[in-house]
């Protein structure tokens, strides 16, 4: 058997039956007050059943966290009755429903916060066309992000999700923290590197001990980040391999990274010899299980990033054909969708918002 398509227990003790795991891919199909809709639902069904697990779009943790119109809401009580409905329709077959969590920080806008500012670590524009000043989170207001993360694992739990996903990645209020860009705090928050990782290390550790108050079952909790970022300052990717170092001795499912291709080499002149998955398995060492992902589209590209971690992420090739994995794992790569034509938009559940996003992100994948 090849390895994509063998089982694997991941460090908390859930097992997922292949390493195909669905990228977290934003769809913008939730209701204007996060509420999970009928098509989202649908959309997520048609794509479950045949990988290992789904990590749904973000989901915000607060309100001033909203990144996007259509987005998915976990920051209050009223939405755990449609997640309920979400996680029961991905959870076919044995596949795990993991709902990524997340905070948008400064990657946000005022005209999608009904005027409110958006909030981030320190007052720093993001370095993009059309960025606002975000205002600093107090003290307190740090303190209150933490607890409303927390909250939005109760939620997921609740909601009878087979874990979470934490959204370190992308640029968003995580990384933010993380970013010697976006944190310019002076108080224990920011500073050295160890302080810009403070928010990273109190958070995890926190959402780990409510989970476990909340469930006794093996809930999922994995954290995704981004290796480098082009700010200057900002992220380089030694920083990224002490974060990994780091997290790899917590109490983790797995961790995730987020990268275009699985072969991308860093940036950084020390680190040319290898690929970036390649440096972060070898940091981690054994010590927690690595999602590789970035432009994966055949059986062969699989089998080559899993010789460097223990998952594959597949995102775009998830919404051209919801049935790769099937194919794949039955021999039929030959029939494998590779692009999608307007006329089967529909069947493909692929409504106005993650169809926008095919169009500019994926046009080769467009007939
Ligand atoms: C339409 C779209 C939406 C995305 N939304 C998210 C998201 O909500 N959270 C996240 O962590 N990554 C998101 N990503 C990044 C994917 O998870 C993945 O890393 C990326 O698409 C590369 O994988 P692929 O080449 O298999 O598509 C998104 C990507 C796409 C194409």
């Amino acid at each position: 058997m090849t390895k994509l398509g063998k089982s694997i227990e991941l460090k908390r003790g859930a097992t997922l039956k292949n390493r195909a795991v669905m990228a977290p891919m934003t769809n913008m199909m939730s209701f204007f007050d996060g509420t999970v809709t009928k098509d989202e639902i649908e959309y997520y069904a048609l794509r479950s059943g045949e990988v290992g697990a789904v990590i749904t779009a973000a989901a915000n943790v607060q309100e001033i966290g909203k990144g996007w119109d259509g987005e998915i809401g976990v920051f209050d009580d009223r939405h755990i009755e449609g997640l309920a409905k979400l996680s029961a329709a991905i959870k076919k077959s044995g596949t795990k429903s993991i709902l990524q969590i997340f905070h948008g920080g400064r990657m946000t806008h005022s005209s999608i916060l009904k005027g409110k500012q958006p909030v981030s670590a320190s007052a720093i524009k993001a370095e993009r066309p059309d960025a606002e000043e975000p205002r600093a989170l107090t003290e307190a207001e740090v303190l209150e992000v933490i607890e409303d993360f927390k909250s939005a694992a109760v939620r997921a739990v609740k909601a009878g999700f087979d874990g979470i996903e934490i959204h370190g990645a992308n640029t968003y209020l995580i990384q933010q923290f993380f970013s010697p860009h976006s944190n310019r705090r002076e108080d224990q928050w920011g500073g050295s590197l160890e302080k810009r990782y403070s928010f990273i290390d109190r958070l995890v550790n926190e959402i780990i001990e409510v989970v476990e108050k909340e469930t006794s079952e093996p809930f999922i909790i994995g954290y995704r980040f981004s290796p480098e970022e082009y700010e200057n300052p900002g992220i380089r990717f030694e920083d990224t391999l002490y974060l990994v170092d780091k997290l790899a001795d917590k109490e983790l499912d797995y961790l995730h990274v987020s990268i275009g291709n699985y072969k991308q080499v860093s940036r950084s002149e020390s680190y040319q010899d290898k690929s970036m998955i390649e440096y972060i398995n070898d940091k981690i060492n054994g010590r927690v299980p690595l999602i590789s992902v970035g432009d994966i589209r055949t059986s062969a590209d699989a089998e080559e990033a899993l010789q460097n971690s223990e998952m594959v992420a597949l995102g775009r090739v998830l919404l051209a054909d919801p049935h790769w994995v099937s194919k794949v794992l039955n021999g039929r790569e030959d029939i494998v969708r590779e692009s999608v034509s307007v006329e089967e938009r529909d069947a493909l559940r692929l409504n106005t918002g993650v169809w926008g996003f095919m169009e500019a992100m994926m046009p080769d994948r467009i007939k």
